[in-house]
């Protein structure tokens, strides 16, 4: 049975307990207890590798999570969502991203309706067209083949595939070029459009409702430069959607047979492996798109079946929320050491602020405990140049996953090594830290006078005992990607049934469009003095 607060679970109050009887333990300590830590606190699936060993967990600490995750019946809810249950309650429909890379023969079913035969007609339908695109047998209006594609959409219709078509840097089209236009400020269409030729561009306008503002208007702007530079007739061979609402894409003028479908058991967060993934098998080729769905498929089959002390999303949701509801985490940095992952934080962003950024539980009360904690992210090393220094002494508790592929393929081994070794290091001091007289020690090594080594011993120590995880890929390629991209989304959804949100809904978002549209329509400036005044300094400014 599911407790809808997990707060008041006996299984809460002793983790508490646990808590304040680990004040004093000091993780570095923990590895000295104990040779086999590494071995008994992290995870493997083939090549991948989930180390979450520097955290002030022990066996008991473990055990006492996992009792928490059978009192929330994460077990169950899994099942549920693999059955194509409506888990999205206040939404009333399914969260059914699994089915899209589901592999075996298998039905998947929703409302009783098996939905495999409608994933594979599309997945046909994105073969082909990618094929054709990569082959140029498609050609655009003047009989040109496509060398840019542009991708028009926003957050879950344009974040995956962003990201996944840079993290697959080396796996792209060698010949072509893939933007990402999603901002409604006109800036950010016009860089794009600098590069291209309208007779060799292709632009896919990507949007679940069809009805977003800025994806819209972006699309028009783009229709409007492309038929000034061709014709309107041109518009066929150089557009097409990728939508739930196939008749709305159709009335923007793309024909029928261009429009790649999805099902509104998609949520837009989770969509890269529908047809919202297009420019992802466009620029890797279908193979390439299917290792990626193989990967994601080969996360969620370890998911559902791992045993829970071997099951690593449900481990790094138990972690996370141990972090936040426990040792009191305000933030979580995520911080890829590849530079090509470099979107993974802004996509993760959406992931996990979007689902689990609430104060609202499923059945309508008010969580009693802190949710989704503020991620943020760049690449290592980058980051260690701009904000590690808060993460290592600031008064903010930060956990951190650091990530790093083991193989290289930029060619460049003595750089990967340097990556790989502040990849290590930079865990390794956040645990270990350093104490003032250990600063001090160093600095009188180094001769400096006594007095100076003393006023700056303080400045020079680091407290140590921060927590982090480290996952290890064999490789970036999209099988691995594919993977740690479905790891973060189970374990956001362990995350909101341990604390009983709903994660697949975002109502969140929807004030500030609704005023958005207000202010447009010459309405609800005048609700306060700050946004009148900012609007008539707008007004003036612009002339
Ligand atoms: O504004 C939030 C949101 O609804 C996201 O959840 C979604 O990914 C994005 O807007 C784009 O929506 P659509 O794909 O319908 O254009």
């Amino acid at each position: 049975m599911t407790i809808a607060d997990l707060t008041r679970s006996p299984e809460w109050a002793a983790l508490k307990r646990h808590r304040q009887s680990l004040a004093k333990t000091r993780v570095a300590d923990l590895f000295k207890d104990d040779p086999q830590r590494f071995t008994d606190f992290s995870l493997t699936l083939d090549e991948f590798a989930f180390d979450f060993s520097k955290n002030l967990v022990t066996a008991k600490t473990m055990r006492l999570l996992h009792d928490l995750a059978s009192a929330a019946d994460v077990a169950g809810w899994c099942e549920r969502m693999f059955a194509g249950e409506r888990i999205n309650t206040t939404e009333d429909r399914a969260a059914y991203h699994v089915a899209l890379r589901h592999q075996g023969p298998e039905p998947m079913m929703v409302d009783g309706k098996d939905v495999m035969p409608d994933v594979r007609k599309v997945w046909e339908q994105m073969r082909g067209f990618a094929t054709s695109v990569r082959e140029g047998t498609w050609r655009g209006a003047t009989g040109e083949r496509i060398r840019t594609v542009i991708n028009i959409g926003i957050g879950g219709s344009d974040l995956g595939p962003a990201m996944a078509v840079q993290a697959l840097r080396p796996f792209c089209h060698p010949e072509m070029h893939f933007y990402f236009v999603s901002n409604v400020d006109g800036a950010h269409l016009q860089a794009a459009l600098a590069h291209a030729d309208p007779a060799s561009t292709l632009f896919i306008v990507s949007s679940k409702t069809f009805t977003t503002q800025e994806t819209l208007a972006n699309a028009n702007a783009a229709r409007d430069w492309l038929t000034a530079r061709l014709s309107p007739g041109a518009v066929p061979k150089h557009f097409v959607a990728v939508s739930a609402a196939v008749d709305k894409a159709s009335t923007f003028g793309i024909a029928p047979e261009n429009v790649f479908g999805f099902w509104d058991w998609v949520g837009g967060r989770y969509s890269m492996w529908s047809a919202i993934g297009l420019p992802i098998a466009v620029a890797l080729g279908w193979d390439g798109f299917e290792r990626l769905l193989a990967g994601a498929h080969a996360m969620d089959q370890h998911f559902r079946r791992a045993p829970a002390e071997q099951n690593i999303p449900l481990t790094m949701g138990l972690i996370a929320l141990w972090n936040i509801d426990f040792l009191d985490a305000d933030a979580y940095a995520v911080l890829p050491y590849a530079q090509d992952l470099a979107r993974l934080p802004a996509y993760l962003q959406q992931l996990e602020m979007e689902s689990n950024g609430k104060t609202t539980r499923r059945d309508g009360k008010r969580v009693k405990c802190a949710t989704g904690p503020v991620l943020f992210g760049e690449p290592g090393t980058n980051g260690q140049h701009a904000f590690y220094q808060l993460i290592h002494q600031g008064t903010q508790r930060v956990f951190c996953d650091f990530i790093l592929a083991a193989r290289d393929r930029s060619g460049y081994p003595d750089l990967h090594r340097l990556l790989a070794a502040n990849f290590l290091a930079q865990s390794q001091a956040l645990m270990l830290g350093k104490s003032a007289a250990e600063a001090m020690a160093e600095m009188r090594q180094a001769k400096m006078k006594a007095g100076k080594a003393r006023a700056l011993s303080t400045h020079r120590s680091f407290a140590g005992n921060r927590p982090s995880n480290s996952i290890l890929l064999g490789e970036l390629d999209p099988y691995h990607l594919g993977k740690l991209v479905a790891l973060y989304e189970h374990k956001t959804f362990v995350l909101g049934i341990l604390w009983g949100i709903n994660s697949f809904d975002q109502w969140g978002v929807e004030l500030g469009k609704q005023l958005a549209n207000d202010i447009l329509g010459g309405r609800g400036v005048a609700r306060d003095g700050s946004t009148a005044g900012l609007k008539a300094l707008y007004d003036a400014w612009q002339g």
